[in-house]
């Protein structure tokens, strides 16, 4: 466990190490409650640090002996505090020999090595190698490892680790051995080992440069039909590695692991990337099209990672988002490619603008909100107790947005050409984020000094626009000004680099070719302004009639865009801006705006104009599907609560139900026509276009339910029971849940019987319900349903999927009956909060942060949520974890 005093790290105190280590040979006795490990490294002495000793970092374990040079250490050179085994020693090298033990079945943690299923699996990111063997567990510590594993050879068959394989073979007492070698130095984070019982689906492919390399998808053995899309995915990966960035894999084995337990979605470890089933299992009648898809992202992620976070890693953890930020950048990029392609020339445009609108949903329901809290920090922060509640939305997501910025500013060329100094420069090393944006400045002979500023200020930017038309001149006057609300320990911002991408529209709904004052020529019609003062004024020159301005197209910055815009100019927006970006945002604005009148009062009713707006933007045949599904999908509820003030869950709630029953009764006829154009026919397969018509007709579904329309209903019901793939089977079921059909008691019922046995299905099954919304006032509080459900044979506390299926929605994706006005939901939270630490701080954490935000929210409800947070904070034997995220509540 965790000290319950973990003090903060703090970025400035950064000190390379006195000794590195260069080699290490790990020998592994598995079994379940007592592993053996035997670790022998080759310290070596550093000489860009000051003298000092060996200093090895272990947690949870049982040392079982300690060797120096081969000999018990002289007395006096030994000790140990804090979790840190310090070791004096002379020269250059010295070997190191240290046996431990350690108890996997014990370990409810996840970190580490750990059992799930009857297999043995590691995580080891961030601090997870030092519950298996005392190491100097840090990025900066970049090792070649070679790896023997021993086990039972019945139990686990299977036994790999990172690299190739050297030699295998038997055992005396059933048991039998593996060893591996690593040829990649890499830092322990990385390392990994499983062994299990698997099977795995093969491919042997070759790379550009003619290698042959081996791939492999390990699965239980009943799962080998659901193994195939993450091998295309990853097939998919390496080609546009190779392909985009000239990176190839360098190994001649890639592995990918599927396990039922897993604290996050994957992880990257060298060769051997481990991944919650969550992201690798799929067919069509147990994954929906959005499974597809995330799990085609997540296999290219870890891929991606394979050179941007393993061959050049980070220096130490405040510089995560080097890693993080780029690898989101690159797997966004790469997914928005695969539609493009699946699009062809017409649709590439609108499928790019689709995957950019998820991306963007995502930063502003859980990274805008972040920024608003006690958690907000850089995308590199500056200090931390416990890095695992530092991967964040904003280490990541908003870490991706800051590389986009470069590439929008650089180019695509220069962006390219960044990359390749970067690698050439610090291949093999670990290294911050200076020295990526020192690469990228050097080969475009850019200054990027003010731009490091995203590194450094957390916060949302607001960015105000105004615009002057002077019609005698013909000029338009664009002011933007930029202003970042402060954040906790950083009262003043500085001005940043802000790219804002612009484009003028025409009374006749056409964009004009821009010309800014001083040009000779009119030239494209979006253009890229940098925005680096506090204010600046741009004018547009040579312009017909007074322009209707497009700003932030594409979402150019992660900031909020503060305009002005009467109803009709975001009516006329919605029609015919010609960036989709800003087309689907003008109409979610409007939306909001909608929302929050209905929720503070101002207005009474959906009105007419907005709901002409929506069916026109609804029924724009020359529109994909997908964008449809996106321009008439609410804004999501997280980011509605961010933006009002005080926040007002019950409220918004009220507001949203009243908006979808109004939009699904005043265009039934559409959306009933939609069910049927929509439809697709033939067997399932996961093609974008056919998702996006799939999409578009769930959301005919949804909207006719929550009218409840009879017609729609009985569509639903007939849907869910003659569907032959899961994304129209659980469409239609979602439809039926949010609504008040009495059908959908006997429907969710239906589903848990033909999935009773499968494990990912019922998560979706659990989601669903926790994450209902109360259609009528006969249905009992949600909270009284996750109860129960929590006493469902399916449900467990340790499985991670399970608690963020069940908890997690239901206080992250249900805030109206989360904050129920009795209170009962912070109760809840409290109780549930404590449990989970015992088992598995990440996991409590992560569920922590639900109430983080708590002072946003009217008065009842905080003098509600208060007594609850003091309640966890002071429960004993509290994870540093949740201490951190709880004590930063509280402050
Ligand atoms: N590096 C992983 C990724 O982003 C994240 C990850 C996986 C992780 N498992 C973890 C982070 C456990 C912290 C703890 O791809
Ligand atoms: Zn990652």
């Amino acid at each position: 466990m965790k000290t319950e005093h973990a003090p903060t790290i703090r970025r400035a105190d950064y000190q390379p190490l006195a000794w590195t280590v260069e080699r290490i040979d790990l020998h592994f006795s598995l079994d379940p409650d007592a592993t053996l490990v035997k670790s022998r490294m080759v310290c070596v002495r550093n000489p860009a640090a000051e003298e000092g000793p060996i200093r090895l970092w272990g947690e949870a374990l049982e040392r079982l002996s300690l060797l120096v040079e081969g000999a018990g250490p002289a007395a006096g050179t030994v000790r140990e505090a804090d979790g840190v085994l310090e070791i004096d020693a002379g020269g250059e090298r010295a070997v190191v020999e240290v046996t431990t033990r350690i108890d996997p079945r014990a370990n409810t943690t996840l970190s580490g090595l750990y059992l799930s299923n009857g297999g043995f699996f590691t995580q080891c990111e961030a601090e997870g190698f030092r519950r298996i063997t005392y190491f100097p567990d840090r990025p900066d510590v970049m090792a070649r490892y070679t790896v023997t594993l021993e086990a039972d050879r019945a139990a686990c068959p299977v036994l790999l680790s990172n690299g190739n394989l050297l030699e295998e073979g038997d055992l005396p007492g059933g048991r039998h051995y593996a060893r591996w070698e690593d040829p990649f130095p890499k830092p322990s984070y990385l390392f990994a080992l499983v062994a299990a019982k698997l099977v795995a689906l093969e491919r042997t492919v070759a790379t550009a440069s003619g290698r042959e390399v081996l791939l492999q998808v390990w699965v239980e053995e009943g799962n080998l039909d659901r193994s195939e899309h993450a091998m295309e995915s990853l097939i998919h990966s390496m080609r546009w590695d190779e392909e985009t960035f000239g990176l190839e894999l360098d190994l001649d084995r890639f592995m990918i692991v599927a396990v039922g337990d897993f604290n996050m979605g994957a992880m990257e470890n060298k060769g051997l990337n481990i991944f919650n089933t969550k992201f690798v299992l799929a067919k069509p009648d147990t994954a929906t099209d959005v499974d597809y898809e995330n799990i085609e992202s997540v296999v290219a992620h870890e891929y991606f990672h394979n050179w941007t976070g393993n061959r050049v890693t980070c220096r130490d953890w405040f510089q995560l988002t080097l890693k993080e930020g780029l690898t989101v950048f690159r797997d966004q990029q790469f997914s928005a490619d695969m539609l493009a392609r699946a699009a062809g020339p017409e649709g590439a445009v609108s499928a790019r603008a689709v995957k950019r609108i998820d991306d963007v949903r995502v930063l502003r329901a859980a990274q805008f909100a972040e920024d608003a809290g006690p958690m907000a920090h850089p995308i590199r922060p500056d200090s931390y107790r416990e890095i695992n509640n530092f991967y964040t939305a904003t280490v990541y997501e908003k870490g991706a947005e800051v590389i986009r910025m470069l590439h929008t500013l650089l180019g695509t060329e220069g962006f390219r050409n960044g990359m390749d100094l970067y690698f050439s420069y610090h291949d093999g090393q670990a290294v911050t984020c200076d020295d990526f944006v020192e690469a990228m400045a050097e080969a475009n002979g850019v200054d990027l000094d003010q731009f490091m500023r995203w590194y450094e200020q957390a916060g949302t930017p607001r960015v105000k626009a105004s615009g002057a038309w002077d019609a005698a001149s013909g000029t338009y006057a664009l002011t933007l000004a930029q202003h970042t609300p402060p954040t906790p320990g950083q009262p003043e911002k500085q001005p940043l680099v802000i790219p804002v991408a612009v484009g003028l529209i025409g009374p006749d709904g056409r964009d004009r070719p821009l010309r800014l004052e001083g040009e000779s020529q009119p030239g494209a019609t979006t253009r890229v302004l940098a925005l680096t003062a506090a204010g600046q004024t741009f004018r547009f020159v040579g312009l017909d009639a007074e322009p209707v301005p497009s700003l932030l197209r594409g979402f150019s910055a992660p900031v909020v865009l503060e305009l002005d815009e009467t109803d009709e100019r975001l009516a006329f927006r919605m029609a015919h801006d010609a960036d989709p970006f800003n087309r689907w945002d003008a109409a979610q604005r409007y939306a909001e705006r909608v929302i929050l009148a209905l929720a503070g009062g101002q207005a009474s009713a959906v009105p007419q104009a907005f709901v002409a707006a929506f069916r026109a933007l609804l029924n724009d045949a020359a529109l994909d599907p997908a964008f449809r599904a996106q321009a008439a999908a609410l804004p999501a509820e997280a980011y509605l609560l961010e933006r009002m003030s005080p926040a007002d869950p019950a409220a918004l709630r009220a507001a949203l139900i009243a908006t979808m029953r109004t939009l699904g009764g005043a265009l039934a006829d559409d959306w009933l026509a939609l069910i049927d154009a929509m439809r697709v026919d033939g067997a399932y397969r996961y093609h974008p276009g056919d998702a996006g018509r799939r999409a578009l007709g769930n959301l005919a579904l949804r909207y006719l339910a929550a009218a409840g329309d009879a017609r729609g209903l009985a569509a639903a019901s007939t849907r869910f029971e003659s569907a032959t793939d899961m994304t129209e089977r659980f469409g239609a079921l979602a439809a039926l849940v949010q609504s008040t059909s009495p059908a959908r008691e006997a429907a969710l019922a239906a589903f848990h019987e033909r999935y009773r046995d499968d494990a990912l299905v019922l998560d979706k099954w659990f989601a669903l319900q926790a994450g209902a919304w109360r259609w009528d006032d006969a249905v009992a509080p949600t909270l009284e349903r996750v109860r129960a459900l929590m006493a469902d044979a399916a449900f467990s506390l340790s499985n991670p999927n399970k608690v963020y299926a069940l908890l997690g929605t239901f206080f992250r994706a249900n805030a109206a009956e989360f904050h129920a006005a009795d209170g009962s939901g912070h109760a809840f939270w409290a109780e549930q909060v404590v449990a989970l630490d015992a088992k598995n701080p990440q996991v409590a954490a992560r569920m922590a942060r639900a109430l983080e935000n708590w002072c946003r929210y009217a008065p009842a409800l905080q003098s509600s949520i208060r007594p609850q947070l003091e309640r966890v904070l002071a429960a004993p034997g509290l994870s540093s974890d949740v201490q951190e995220i709880v004590g930063k509540a509280l402050a």
